[in-house]
Protein backbone atom coordinates (compact mmCIF):
# COMPACT_ATOMS: atom_id res chain seq x y z
CA UNK A 1 0.00 0.00 0.00
CA UNK A 2 3.17 2.37 0.95
CA UNK A 3 4.82 1.42 -2.35
CA UNK A 4 2.09 1.86 -4.13
CA UNK A 5 1.55 5.73 -3.00
CA UNK A 6 4.62 6.27 -3.00
CA UNK A 7 5.04 4.94 -6.62
CA UNK A 8 1.80 7.32 -7.25
CA UNK A 9 3.41 10.01 -5.77
CA UNK A 10 6.70 9.92 -7.48
CA UNK A 11 5.36 8.73 -11.36
CA UNK A 12 4.55 12.01 -12.99
CA UNK A 13 1.66 12.08 -15.91
CA UNK A 14 2.86 13.77 -19.22
CA UNK A 15 -0.10 16.40 -17.95
CA UNK A 16 2.41 17.09 -15.51
CA UNK A 17 5.38 16.99 -17.27
CA UNK A 18 3.89 19.36 -19.78
CA UNK A 19 2.64 22.06 -17.02
CA UNK A 20 6.31 21.79 -15.87
CA UNK A 21 8.11 22.70 -19.13
CA UNK A 22 5.60 25.25 -20.12
CA UNK A 23 6.37 26.70 -16.55
CA UNK A 24 10.03 26.71 -17.23
CA UNK A 25 8.86 29.01 -20.27
CA UNK A 26 9.24 26.18 -22.86
CA UNK A 27 6.16 26.71 -25.17
CA UNK A 28 8.03 24.29 -27.12
CA UNK A 29 6.64 21.26 -24.84
CA UNK A 30 3.44 22.31 -26.39
CA UNK A 31 3.64 21.53 -29.66
CA UNK A 32 2.84 18.25 -30.94
CA UNK A 33 5.87 15.81 -30.94
CA UNK A 34 5.75 14.07 -34.27
CA UNK A 35 5.57 17.80 -35.58
CA UNK A 36 9.06 18.95 -33.95
CA UNK A 37 11.32 17.51 -36.86
CA UNK A 38 8.61 18.41 -39.51
CA UNK A 39 11.11 19.64 -42.37
CA UNK A 40 9.38 23.13 -43.54
CA UNK A 41 8.03 23.83 -46.58
CA UNK A 42 10.53 26.34 -48.33
CA UNK A 43 8.85 28.85 -49.93
CA UNK A 44 10.39 31.88 -52.22
CA UNK A 45 10.41 35.83 -50.84
CA UNK A 46 8.19 38.77 -52.09
CA UNK A 47 10.12 41.59 -54.19
CA UNK A 48 10.38 44.26 -51.50
CA UNK A 49 12.81 41.63 -49.45
CA UNK A 50 14.53 40.92 -52.71
CA UNK A 51 15.19 44.37 -53.28
CA UNK A 52 16.52 45.24 -49.98
CA UNK A 53 18.81 42.28 -50.11
CA UNK A 54 20.52 43.20 -53.41
CA UNK A 55 20.28 46.90 -52.76
CA UNK A 56 18.05 47.52 -56.37
CA UNK A 57 14.71 49.03 -56.46
CA UNK A 58 11.89 46.53 -56.66
CA UNK A 59 11.31 47.46 -60.13
CA UNK A 60 15.00 45.92 -60.91
CA UNK A 61 14.31 42.98 -59.39
CA UNK A 62 14.05 39.98 -61.95
CA UNK A 63 11.39 38.11 -60.04
CA UNK A 64 11.81 34.19 -62.35
CA UNK A 65 11.63 31.99 -59.39
CA UNK A 66 7.34 31.39 -58.45
CA UNK A 67 6.13 30.74 -61.92
CA UNK A 68 3.91 33.83 -61.30
CA UNK A 69 2.47 35.85 -64.35
CA UNK A 70 4.63 38.92 -64.94
CA UNK A 71 1.27 40.76 -66.69
CA UNK A 72 -1.10 40.40 -63.67
CA UNK A 73 -4.45 40.62 -63.07
CA UNK A 74 -6.59 40.81 -66.36
CA UNK A 75 -8.45 44.44 -67.12
CA UNK A 76 -11.79 43.41 -65.47
CA UNK A 77 -10.20 41.49 -62.52
CA UNK A 78 -8.24 45.49 -61.71
CA UNK A 79 -11.53 46.95 -61.90
CA UNK A 80 -13.77 44.96 -60.32
CA UNK A 81 -10.92 44.66 -57.22
CA UNK A 82 -10.75 48.89 -57.74
CA UNK A 83 -14.86 48.66 -57.02
CA UNK A 84 -14.88 46.62 -54.36
CA UNK A 85 -17.31 47.23 -51.86
CA UNK A 86 -18.21 44.54 -49.33
CA UNK A 87 -14.36 44.53 -47.83
CA UNK A 88 -15.98 44.73 -44.23
CA UNK A 89 -18.29 42.12 -45.21
CA UNK A 90 -18.20 38.60 -44.46
CA UNK A 91 -17.52 36.17 -48.08
CA UNK A 92 -20.00 33.72 -49.36
CA UNK A 93 -18.72 30.45 -47.17
CA UNK A 94 -20.66 28.53 -49.75
CA UNK A 95 -19.09 30.33 -52.69
CA UNK A 96 -21.92 30.48 -54.84
CA UNK A 97 -21.31 33.19 -57.50
CA UNK A 98 -17.97 31.16 -58.06
CA UNK A 99 -18.51 27.76 -57.97
CA UNK A 100 -21.18 28.92 -60.35
CA UNK A 101 -18.67 30.95 -62.65
CA UNK A 102 -16.69 27.97 -62.93
CA UNK A 103 -19.24 25.42 -63.55
CA UNK A 104 -19.89 27.21 -66.43
CA UNK A 105 -16.50 27.80 -67.02
CA UNK A 106 -15.61 23.72 -66.74
CA UNK A 107 -18.69 22.89 -68.14
CA UNK A 108 -18.85 20.43 -65.17
CA UNK A 109 -21.67 21.17 -61.96
CA UNK A 110 -21.22 23.00 -59.31
CA UNK A 111 -21.79 20.53 -56.90
CA UNK A 112 -18.35 19.06 -57.68
CA UNK A 113 -16.59 21.92 -57.23
CA UNK A 114 -14.71 23.57 -54.07
CA UNK A 115 -12.60 26.86 -53.91
CA UNK A 116 -9.74 27.64 -51.42
CA UNK A 117 -7.35 30.14 -50.37
CA UNK A 118 -4.88 28.76 -53.48
CA UNK A 119 -4.66 25.32 -54.75
CA UNK A 120 -2.17 24.74 -51.18
CA UNK A 121 -5.58 25.83 -49.30
CA UNK A 122 -7.55 22.37 -50.97
CA UNK A 123 -4.17 20.19 -50.81
CA UNK A 124 -4.04 20.73 -47.43
CA UNK A 125 -8.03 20.13 -47.00
CA UNK A 126 -7.71 16.79 -48.85
CA UNK A 127 -5.17 15.63 -46.53
CA UNK A 128 -7.29 16.57 -43.13
CA UNK A 129 -9.71 14.93 -44.74
CA UNK A 130 -8.58 11.31 -45.82
CA UNK A 131 -5.28 10.95 -43.65
CA UNK A 132 -5.27 9.38 -40.21
CA UNK A 133 -2.06 9.39 -38.30
CA UNK A 134 0.22 6.84 -40.28
CA UNK A 135 -2.16 6.09 -43.24
CA UNK A 136 0.01 6.45 -46.62
CA UNK A 137 0.68 9.05 -49.05
CA UNK A 138 2.72 8.49 -52.69
CA UNK A 139 4.71 11.04 -53.77
CA UNK A 140 6.99 11.02 -56.93
CA UNK A 141 9.96 12.83 -56.41
CA UNK A 142 11.27 15.39 -58.25
CA UNK A 143 7.57 17.10 -57.59
CA UNK A 144 6.11 20.26 -56.27
CA UNK A 145 6.83 20.34 -52.28
CA UNK A 146 3.57 20.88 -50.79
CA UNK A 147 2.49 17.12 -51.18
CA UNK A 148 5.21 15.71 -48.90
CA UNK A 149 4.65 18.66 -46.75
CA UNK A 150 0.73 18.61 -45.82
CA UNK A 151 0.82 14.68 -45.84
CA UNK A 152 3.39 14.52 -42.63
CA UNK A 153 1.24 17.36 -41.08
CA UNK A 154 -1.39 15.04 -40.48
CA UNK A 155 0.90 12.57 -39.64
CA UNK A 156 1.11 10.65 -42.52
CA UNK A 157 3.76 8.03 -43.39
CA UNK A 158 4.88 9.35 -47.60
CA UNK A 159 6.43 6.68 -49.73
CA UNK A 160 8.65 8.59 -52.21
CA UNK A 161 8.13 6.78 -55.94
CA UNK A 162 11.01 8.35 -57.54
CA UNK A 163 9.77 9.08 -61.44
CA UNK A 164 11.86 7.50 -63.94
CA UNK A 165 14.94 9.24 -65.36
CA UNK A 166 13.11 10.79 -68.31
CA UNK A 167 10.63 12.00 -65.17
CA UNK A 168 7.83 10.06 -65.97
CA UNK A 169 5.87 8.78 -63.43
CA UNK A 170 6.76 5.23 -63.14
CA UNK A 171 3.73 3.59 -62.82
CA UNK A 172 4.33 -0.02 -62.21
CA UNK A 173 6.54 1.29 -59.27
CA UNK A 174 3.92 3.10 -57.71
CA UNK A 175 1.19 0.14 -58.16
CA UNK A 176 3.83 -1.50 -56.24
CA UNK A 177 3.96 0.70 -53.38
CA UNK A 178 -0.29 0.53 -52.55
CA UNK A 179 -0.53 -1.14 -49.75
CA UNK A 180 -4.19 -1.54 -47.26
CA UNK A 181 -2.92 1.93 -46.12
CA UNK A 182 -2.28 4.03 -48.48
CA UNK A 183 -5.04 6.74 -49.30
CA UNK A 184 -3.58 9.26 -51.43
CA UNK A 185 -1.25 9.61 -54.53
CA UNK A 186 -0.53 13.48 -55.76
CA UNK A 187 0.58 14.26 -58.90
CA UNK A 188 1.38 17.81 -60.98
CA UNK A 189 0.44 17.57 -64.11
CA UNK A 190 2.39 19.71 -66.07
CA UNK A 191 4.67 18.30 -62.68
CA UNK A 192 6.81 21.05 -61.18
CA UNK A 193 9.64 21.73 -61.68
CA UNK A 194 10.16 18.95 -64.63
CA UNK A 195 7.51 20.52 -66.92
CA UNK A 196 6.04 17.57 -68.32
CA UNK A 197 2.73 16.03 -68.31
CA UNK A 198 0.79 12.65 -67.20
CA UNK A 199 -0.46 10.78 -70.31
CA UNK A 200 -4.75 9.61 -70.39
CA UNK A 201 -3.60 6.00 -70.14
CA UNK A 202 -1.20 6.26 -67.02
CA UNK A 203 -3.93 8.54 -64.70
CA UNK A 204 -6.60 5.04 -65.91
CA UNK A 205 -3.95 2.87 -64.54
CA UNK A 206 -3.27 4.37 -61.58
CA UNK A 207 -6.96 5.31 -60.90
CA UNK A 208 -7.04 1.38 -60.88
CA UNK A 209 -5.16 1.73 -58.17
CA UNK A 210 -8.46 2.18 -55.71
CA UNK A 211 -6.32 5.21 -53.88
CA UNK A 212 -7.54 9.11 -54.29
CA UNK A 213 -5.44 10.42 -57.11
CA UNK A 214 -5.19 14.38 -56.62
CA UNK A 215 -3.86 15.75 -60.17
CA UNK A 216 -2.67 19.22 -59.58
CA UNK A 217 -3.53 20.71 -62.70
CA UNK A 218 -1.75 24.29 -61.37
CA UNK A 219 -0.72 25.01 -64.95
CA UNK A 220 -2.98 23.16 -67.40
CA UNK A 221 -3.62 26.40 -69.35
CA UNK A 222 0.19 26.71 -70.61
CA UNK A 223 -0.11 22.87 -71.44
CA UNK A 224 -2.11 23.48 -74.80
CA UNK A 225 -4.15 20.15 -73.10
CA UNK A 226 -7.78 20.45 -71.84
CA UNK A 227 -6.26 18.51 -68.57
CA UNK A 228 -8.17 16.00 -66.79
CA UNK A 229 -11.18 18.26 -64.95
CA UNK A 230 -14.12 16.35 -67.52
CA UNK A 231 -13.03 12.99 -65.95
CA UNK A 232 -14.16 13.49 -62.60
CA UNK A 233 -17.72 12.82 -62.53
CA UNK A 234 -17.23 9.63 -63.52
CA UNK A 235 -14.18 8.82 -61.61
CA UNK A 236 -15.05 8.95 -58.34
CA UNK A 237 -11.39 8.74 -56.97
CA UNK A 238 -10.21 11.51 -59.07
CA UNK A 239 -9.78 15.00 -58.04
CA UNK A 240 -8.54 17.82 -60.11
CA UNK A 241 -7.26 20.95 -58.53
CA UNK A 242 -6.28 24.18 -60.41
CA UNK A 243 -5.21 27.79 -59.66
CA UNK A 244 -5.71 31.84 -60.82
CA UNK A 245 -2.31 32.00 -59.45
CA UNK A 246 -0.91 31.32 -62.59
CA UNK A 247 -2.84 32.31 -66.21
CA UNK A 248 -5.02 34.50 -64.48
CA UNK A 249 -2.06 36.75 -62.29
CA UNK A 250 -3.71 36.34 -58.89
CA UNK A 251 -1.37 34.94 -56.90
CA UNK A 252 -1.20 37.34 -54.37
CA UNK A 253 -5.00 37.08 -53.77
CA UNK A 254 -4.75 33.62 -53.35
CA UNK A 255 -7.71 32.05 -55.18
CA UNK A 256 -7.43 27.88 -56.22
CA UNK A 257 -10.19 25.52 -56.85
CA UNK A 258 -10.73 21.88 -57.08
CA UNK A 259 -12.90 19.20 -59.21
CA UNK A 260 -14.20 16.06 -56.90
CA UNK A 261 -16.93 13.82 -56.61
CA UNK A 262 -19.97 15.04 -54.87
CA UNK A 263 -19.20 13.27 -51.84
CA UNK A 264 -15.37 14.72 -51.77
CA UNK A 265 -16.66 18.14 -52.66
CA UNK A 266 -19.40 18.16 -49.34
CA UNK A 267 -17.41 16.78 -47.04
CA UNK A 268 -14.21 19.31 -48.05
CA UNK A 269 -17.03 22.17 -47.67
CA UNK A 270 -18.01 20.66 -44.31
CA UNK A 271 -14.06 20.90 -42.69
CA UNK A 272 -12.81 24.72 -44.86
CA UNK A 273 -13.12 27.51 -43.15
CA UNK A 274 -16.47 29.13 -43.74
CA UNK A 275 -14.75 32.13 -45.10
CA UNK A 276 -11.24 30.65 -46.88
CA UNK A 277 -11.69 32.68 -50.16
CA UNK A 278 -11.68 36.05 -49.28
CA UNK A 279 -13.97 38.75 -51.11
CA UNK A 280 -11.23 40.13 -53.24
CA UNK A 281 -10.11 36.87 -54.31
CA UNK A 282 -13.74 35.57 -55.23
CA UNK A 283 -14.45 39.37 -57.14
CA UNK A 284 -11.27 38.86 -58.94
CA UNK A 285 -11.60 35.59 -60.02
CA UNK A 286 -14.65 35.72 -61.08
CA UNK A 287 -13.77 38.74 -63.18
CA UNK A 288 -11.07 36.90 -64.63
CA UNK A 289 -13.35 34.61 -65.88
CA UNK A 290 -15.34 36.93 -67.62
CA UNK A 291 -11.85 38.00 -69.49
CA UNK A 292 -10.49 34.80 -70.52
CA UNK A 293 -9.92 36.02 -73.84
CA UNK A 294 -7.15 38.78 -72.36
CA UNK A 295 -5.96 36.67 -70.00
CA UNK A 296 -5.01 33.38 -72.65
CA UNK A 297 -3.84 35.84 -74.75
CA UNK A 298 -1.05 36.43 -72.00
CA UNK A 299 -1.02 32.60 -71.50
CA UNK A 300 0.46 32.80 -74.95
CA UNK A 301 2.54 35.35 -74.79
CA UNK A 302 4.35 33.38 -71.85
CA UNK A 303 4.41 29.36 -74.07
CA UNK A 304 6.09 31.95 -76.88
CA UNK A 305 8.39 33.53 -73.94
CA UNK A 306 8.79 29.74 -72.22
CA UNK A 307 10.10 28.71 -76.23
CA UNK A 308 12.00 31.56 -76.26
CA UNK A 309 14.16 30.91 -72.82
CA UNK A 310 14.55 27.24 -73.32
CA UNK A 311 16.00 27.75 -76.76
CA UNK A 312 18.24 30.71 -75.18
CA UNK A 313 19.34 28.46 -72.24
CA UNK A 314 19.61 25.65 -74.97
CA UNK A 315 22.60 26.97 -76.74
CA UNK A 316 24.65 27.72 -73.48
CA UNK A 317 26.93 24.46 -73.22
CA UNK A 318 27.23 24.08 -69.87
CA UNK A 319 23.40 23.54 -69.37
CA UNK A 320 20.95 20.76 -70.63
CA UNK A 321 17.48 22.56 -71.14
CA UNK A 322 14.18 20.30 -70.06
CA UNK A 323 10.87 20.64 -72.69
CA UNK A 324 8.41 21.88 -70.46
CA UNK A 325 4.73 22.45 -71.20
CA UNK A 326 4.30 24.75 -67.72
CA UNK A 327 5.09 28.30 -67.43
CA UNK A 328 9.09 27.21 -66.53
CA UNK A 329 11.65 25.57 -67.58
CA UNK A 330 14.27 23.17 -65.55
CA UNK A 331 18.04 23.08 -66.48
CA UNK A 332 20.42 20.86 -65.20
CA UNK A 333 24.21 22.14 -64.80
CA UNK A 334 26.55 19.94 -66.76
CA UNK A 335 29.45 22.52 -65.24
CA UNK A 336 30.00 24.34 -61.96
CA UNK A 337 27.40 23.87 -59.43
CA UNK A 338 24.01 25.01 -59.45
CA UNK A 339 24.04 26.86 -55.77
CA UNK A 340 26.48 28.57 -56.86
CA UNK A 341 25.15 29.92 -60.15
CA UNK A 342 22.13 30.92 -58.31
CA UNK A 343 23.74 33.08 -55.82
CA UNK A 344 25.86 34.88 -58.38
CA UNK A 345 22.72 35.74 -60.75
CA UNK A 346 20.93 36.47 -56.99
CA UNK A 347 23.70 39.03 -56.57
CA UNK A 348 22.52 40.51 -60.05
CA UNK A 349 19.11 40.65 -58.63
CA UNK A 350 17.90 38.14 -60.90
CA UNK A 351 16.06 35.42 -58.90
CA UNK A 352 15.93 31.69 -60.23
CA UNK A 353 14.27 28.43 -58.13
CA UNK A 354 17.22 26.56 -56.71
CA UNK A 355 15.92 23.40 -54.33
CA UNK A 356 18.72 21.86 -52.32
CA UNK A 357 17.28 18.45 -52.36
CA UNK A 358 19.47 15.29 -53.66
CA UNK A 359 17.52 14.59 -57.21
CA UNK A 360 17.84 18.84 -58.10
CA UNK A 361 20.83 19.92 -56.48
CA UNK A 362 22.64 20.77 -59.88
CA UNK A 363 19.56 21.88 -61.11
CA UNK A 364 18.23 25.31 -61.76
CA UNK A 365 14.36 26.31 -62.46
CA UNK A 366 13.59 29.03 -64.29
CA UNK A 367 9.75 30.53 -64.80
CA UNK A 368 8.68 32.52 -68.18
CA UNK A 369 8.23 35.86 -67.72
CA UNK A 370 8.62 38.71 -70.25
CA UNK A 371 10.80 39.08 -73.56
CA UNK A 372 13.49 41.68 -71.19
CA UNK A 373 13.39 39.47 -68.28
CA UNK A 374 14.08 36.12 -70.55
CA UNK A 375 17.15 38.39 -72.35
CA UNK A 376 18.56 39.18 -68.74
CA UNK A 377 18.26 35.88 -67.28
CA UNK A 378 20.25 34.32 -70.70
CA UNK A 379 22.70 37.20 -71.25
CA UNK A 380 23.76 36.17 -66.96
CA UNK A 381 23.91 32.96 -67.18
CA UNK A 382 26.12 32.71 -70.57
CA UNK A 383 28.17 35.30 -68.74
CA UNK A 384 28.45 33.22 -65.60
CA UNK A 385 29.02 30.25 -67.52
CA UNK A 386 32.26 31.63 -69.25
CA UNK A 387 33.96 31.60 -66.04
CA UNK A 388 32.82 27.77 -64.55
C1 LIG B 1 2.23 22.21 -58.80
C2 LIG B 1 1.73 23.34 -57.96
N1 LIG B 1 0.59 23.21 -57.31
C3 LIG B 1 0.09 24.20 -56.55
C4 LIG B 1 0.76 25.38 -56.41
C5 LIG B 1 0.21 26.42 -55.50
O1 LIG B 1 -0.70 27.19 -56.14
P1 LIG B 1 -1.58 28.25 -55.37
O2 LIG B 1 -0.93 29.57 -55.57
O3 LIG B 1 -2.92 28.14 -56.01
O4 LIG B 1 -1.63 27.84 -53.92
C6 LIG B 1 1.96 25.59 -57.08
C7 LIG B 1 2.67 26.86 -56.91
O5 LIG B 1 3.75 27.08 -57.35
C8 LIG B 1 2.47 24.53 -57.86
O6 LIG B 1 3.64 24.64 -58.48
Amino acid sequence: MAATSRARRTTKKPQDLLAQGVAAGNSEALVRRDLRDLAPYIPIDPPEVLSQETGLPPGRIIKLDGNENPYGPSPKARAALASLDSAHLYPDPEQRELRRALAGHLGVAAEHIVAGSGSDDLLDLLARLTLEPGEGVINCEPTFGMYRFVAELQGAQVTEVPRQADYEVDVEAVARAVNGRTKLLFLASPNNPTGNLLSQEQLKMLLGLGVLVVVDEAYVEFSGTPGFASLVPSQPNLAVLRTFSKWAGLAGLRVGYGIFSPAIAARLMQIKQPYNVNVAAQAAAIASLNDTQHLLRNVERLVRERERLYRGLGRLPFLEVLPSRANFVLCRLLRGRADQVYRRLRGRGIFVRYFDTPLLRQHLRISAGTRRQTDAVVAALEEIGREL
